[in-house]
């Protein structure tokens, strides 16, 4: 079963997508017939194919309106992305006669190559960047769980887990202990379905601490021998380790 959600209109939206007249509405009646930012498979096939832009299950916000990140974003799963971030992959050329785009950016009709190279940049899973934050093309990686304050002019790689803020964003401080960061990177919770995380809401409701690493290893446990999730009730301390991870 599809995890996301594709309305029966799904192939002809991406079809009618071609044509810029259509764009807007196509782009609407997908997003409103499939829940919205969060669930809309349609959107997810759009970006991809028409912006260069992958945007991973359940990420919402500026992430998936068409052509407000460049092409060359790939965006994890969970990712929460605030109004009016912006995401530059490559600079004018301020080492030339002119830094006008005319002479590198081959859309513009006068050069037949583009002249500077666009990087890329990957937002990692349940990353979460602040309102208006700005990613300069010196940042290739935000880690994934990373926090990105708002405002914040990112200039370098960002590490999984850290939070960052200022211009130029500098680390303020990690979200979990390292032993905890090691833990749920080796869950990789964020591969799970909604569905099956909701069967798992108590240890995602909870702060993250030792006693919890326990609770994180069933979402895995479950995912690997896809037995029987417990419900929110019952005991999570019943479960055994992360694959790897001594959680005592
Ligand atoms: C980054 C953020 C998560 C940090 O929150 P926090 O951990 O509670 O941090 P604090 O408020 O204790 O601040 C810690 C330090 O970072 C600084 N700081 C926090 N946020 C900052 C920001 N956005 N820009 C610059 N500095 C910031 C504080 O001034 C403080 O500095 P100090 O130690 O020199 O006094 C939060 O400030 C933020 O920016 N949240 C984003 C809100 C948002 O955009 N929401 C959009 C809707 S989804």
């Amino acid at each position: 079963m599809e995890e996301l959600r594709r309305s029966w209109l799904s192939k002809l939206l991406i079809t009618g997508y071609k044509s810029r007249r259509l764009r807007s509405i196509c782009y609407r009646i997908a997003r409103i017939s499939e829940g919205g930012d969060f669930y809309s498979s349609t959107v997810r096939t759009i970006l991809p194919l028409y912006h260069g832009v992958v945007v991973g299950a359940y990420s919402y916000r500026e992430c998936t309106a068409p052509g407000v990140f460049p092409a060359g974003v790939t965006v994890g799963r969970y990712v929460s992305v605030a109004a009016g971030v912006r995401v530059f992959l490559r600079n004018h050329s301020v080492d030339r006669l002119s830094m006008h785009p005319f002479f590198y950016n081959k859309e513009l009709g006068y050069v037949t190559e583009d002249t500077i190279p666009s990087g890329t940049l990957y937002i990692g899973h349940d990353a979460w960047i602040g309102e208006r934050a700005i990613i300069a093309p010196g940042c290739k990686r935000i880690g994934i769980g990373a926090v990105i304050g708002a405002g914040s002019v990112v200039t370098k790689d960002v590490p999984d887990f850290a939070v960052v803020a200022g211009a130029p964003a500098r680390i303020i401080r990690f979200r979990f202990s390292p032993e905890i960061q090691d833990a749920v990177l080796k869950s990789q919770w964020w591969e799970l379905s909604l569905q099956d995380l909701a069967r798992n809401l108590k240890s995602l409701t909870v702060t993250l601490d030792r006693e919890q690493l326990t609770a994180n290893a069933l979402l895995v446990a479950r995912r690997v021998s896809s037995e029987r999730a417990p419900s929110a009730g019952e005991k999570s301390e019943a479960s055994g380790n992360v694959a790897g991870t001594d959680v005592n």
